[in-house]
């Protein structure tokens, strides 16, 4: 199955804690044209475990939605894949993972070092499943594997690769290492998606015209500000840059809250953090942090972000 092209350049990362159904509603509102889930467990899926269930609820409001599974045992994810494939327009694969509970598992970036089990892994849901499969890779795990791996990838049927131009050993130090991006466009004729320090219209603009990649996913500048991909669409229209005020924010963040209400995602430490995030950067941020690690439920949250709003 082909991947869907798409009505923007931009994706939302998938991010633990983070792409809820709510948090891509709102980046999807923003101007993404296409965010995945969390990377969600293959067994937790089989197993029914009520957290992961409750992850992989999908709105019939979203557009455009990928599941991203883990796991090792391509039985496994094929299984998992099969009972959530209808809810879902694409199923992703982790390959990129740093985290040591994943990867002492096998899990995620430990896979880029297992050639043969990711050709199987990708070939049993590629030919199982009736949605694009694609693939969210790191560049290596200790050194640069990336381009001796995508090639299988492409072939063995994965219909897109997002590449974060880091190795697992380089967690999220230094820069993102744009070539890598660009040698992998080179290798395959599926579209590539880069990944990696986007924070910008001007750096996403340079990450298209570096690598040529197809399309860019940004992680981190999106946890902070969801309005990132109106910003970088703008821009990568006009060349102009939009500047966002503190009534932006507080703006974003009760809609965020209502989302929340409406798909029962709103749980006091759910909104602390994403208020913290959303409202970081701005006069009074050190003190709405206070304020808010004292709130002990969800009223007084959106009376301490409107406050914060007004000083
Ligand atoms: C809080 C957080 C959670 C993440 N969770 C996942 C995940 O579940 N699956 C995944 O493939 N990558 C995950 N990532 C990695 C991002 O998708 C992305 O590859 C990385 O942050 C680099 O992009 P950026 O520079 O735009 O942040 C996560 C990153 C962050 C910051």
């Amino acid at each position: 199955m082909d991947f869907p092209k798409l009505k923007s350049k931009l994706v939302l990362a998938p991010m633990a804690d983070v792409s809820t159904l709510p948090f891509r509603l709102l980046c999807e509102k923003y101007g993404a044209a296409l965010t995945y889930t969390e990377q969600l467990s293959s067994l937790g899926i089989i197993r029914e475990n009520p957290r992961t269930l409750k992850l992989v609820e999908r709105s019939n409001e979203e557009k455009l939605v990928g599941l991203q599974l883990f796991g090792r045992n391509s039985k496994i994810l094929l299984k998992a894949a099969l009972k959530l494939e209808k809810n879902f327009d694409i199923i992703d694969l982790n390959f990129g993972c740093p985290s040591k509970k994943i990867v002492t598992q096998g899990y995620g970036s430990a896979l880029l070092r297992e050639k043969d089990r990711v050709k199987k892994i990708i070939e049993t849901l590629s030919n199982g499943l009736e949605k694009p499969v694609t693939v969210k890779m790191r560049s290596g795990f200790k050194k640069v594997e990336a381009l001796g791996l995508v090639k299988i990838m492409e072939e063995a049927g994965a219909s897109a690769i997002t590449i974060h131009g880091r190795t697992r050993e380089q967690g999220y130090s230094g820069k993102a290492d744009w070539d890598i991006i660009q040698q992998v466009k080179e290798k395959v004729n599926i579209p590539v998606i880069g990944n990696g320090d986007v924070v910008s219209g001007e750096k996403a603009k340079e990450l298209l015209e570096h690598t040529k990649c197809d399309y860019v996913m940004i992680a981190r500048a999106a946890m902070n500000n969801p309005m990132i991909f109106d910003e970088i669409n703008y821009y990568l229209k006009t060349g102009k840059k939009k500047i966002l005020v503190k009534e932006d924010k507080v703006k974003l963040f009760l809609e965020y809250f209502e989302l929340c209400e409406k798909y029962d995602f709103a749980n006091v430490s759910n909104l602390r953090c994403t208020a913290l995030n959303f409202c970081k950067g701005f006069n009074g941020s050190k003190e709405l942090r206070v304020r808010l690690m004292k709130a002990k439920d969800k009223e007084k949250i959106i009376e301490e972000v409107e406050r914060f709003g007004r000083i």
